[in-house]
């Protein structure tokens, strides 16, 4: 199958990561988000990080302004009628991607690929309110996008070898690295970091340490860029906490409870970064 043009759903941190990163490497992009000011928060996100990467000399100023000209936008599903494959980046809540693919699904033409990016939820469960299974698979990217090296693709029972084929070859043309992983909750990494950060933030709501040591301390024993608080206030509280609950119920284990304190700071609407406020102030 030939991919030439790449939908995208959400305009957010990860959406405009994605829409970028493929803008880049070439492709035609349609970012699609539900509000004017959302898609032009996205865009100017991009425009902001090819600005960089050019005065970084990691692009030439005519991948930078290629990139550009191979993104357009919307508000409507229906002007992704003939993207090749569209990878969705809504928030991480079952109900609203279910609601997505079903309405995506009846958007876009029949032989489409249709991924998620997301964190946690099962591919079967969200391949299953569409006509096409077999062309559903979940492609988790890193944040932030344009610059982390991973992608995990999630192949669900029902997702076809050439599915999986088609997106193994995008992630290469991106220049990235494909891991693989079954259609488990939180698959791969986010079975291993989710509950990691949570243990962190159990660490702090019990007095073990600052915020700031319990970062510092991790940074430097561990040999880690940032440490699992900061690390959560990128990702934002919102999603981790989401991502947490569903490692929670799918596995019904204690283990997996997420931290009072993180669902005490989504509650007070202390997201992190994106809120200018988490366990950091920004
Ligand atoms: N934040 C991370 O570090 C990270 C990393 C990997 C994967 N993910 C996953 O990526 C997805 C998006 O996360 P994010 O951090 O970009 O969230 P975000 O809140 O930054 O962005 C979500 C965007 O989706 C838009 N949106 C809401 N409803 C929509 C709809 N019905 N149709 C289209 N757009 C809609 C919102 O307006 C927003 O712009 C989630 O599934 C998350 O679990 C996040």
């Amino acid at each position: 199958m030939t991919v030439n043009t790449i939908g995208v759903i959400g305009a957010g941190q990860m959406g405009s990561g994605i829409a970028q990163v493929f803008a880049m490497a070439g492709f035609k992009v349609i970012m699609q988000d539900v509000k004017d000011e959302f898609v032009a928060k996205g865009l100017s996100v991009i425009k902001n990080s090819l600005a960089k990467f050019l005065e970084k000399q990691k692009i030439s100023q005519e991948i930078h302004n290629a990139a550009l000209a191979n993104i357009k936008t919307t508000l409507n599903l229906k002007d992704m009628a003939d993207c090749d494959i569209i990878i969705e980046a809504a928030p991480e809540d079952i109900n609203l991607k279910l609601e997505v693919f079903k309405k995506l699904d009846e958007a876009v033409k029949k032989d489409a690929i249709l991924a998620t990016n997301t964190s946690s939820i099962s591919i079967a469960k969200i391949a299953g309110v569409t006509r096409r299974p077999d062309k559903v698979i979940g492609m988790h990217f890193m944040n932030p996008v344009p610059v982390m090296q991973c992608v995990e693709i999630i192949r669900s029972s029902k997702t076809s070898e050439a599915t999986y084929d088609c997106v193994k070859e995008l992630v290469k043309k991106l220049g990235k690295t494909a891991v693989t992983a079954s259609d488990s909750p939180g698959f791969i990494m986010n079975r291993i970091l989710i509950p990691m950060i949570n243990e962190a933030i159990s660490a702090l709501h019990e007095n073990v340490a600052t915020a700031e040591d319990i970062d510092t301390g991790c940074k430097l024993s561990f040999n880690w860029p940032m440490g699992p608080l900061a690390l959560a206030d990128l990702i934002g509280l919102d999603t981790c906490l989401a991502i947490q609950r569903v490692l929670y119920k799918e596995f019904k284990d204690e283990k997996y409870k997420p931290c009072a304190m993180l669902e005490e700071c989504v509650n007070k609407g202390w997201l992190g970064r994106k809120t200018k406020r988490g366990f950091y102030l920004y």
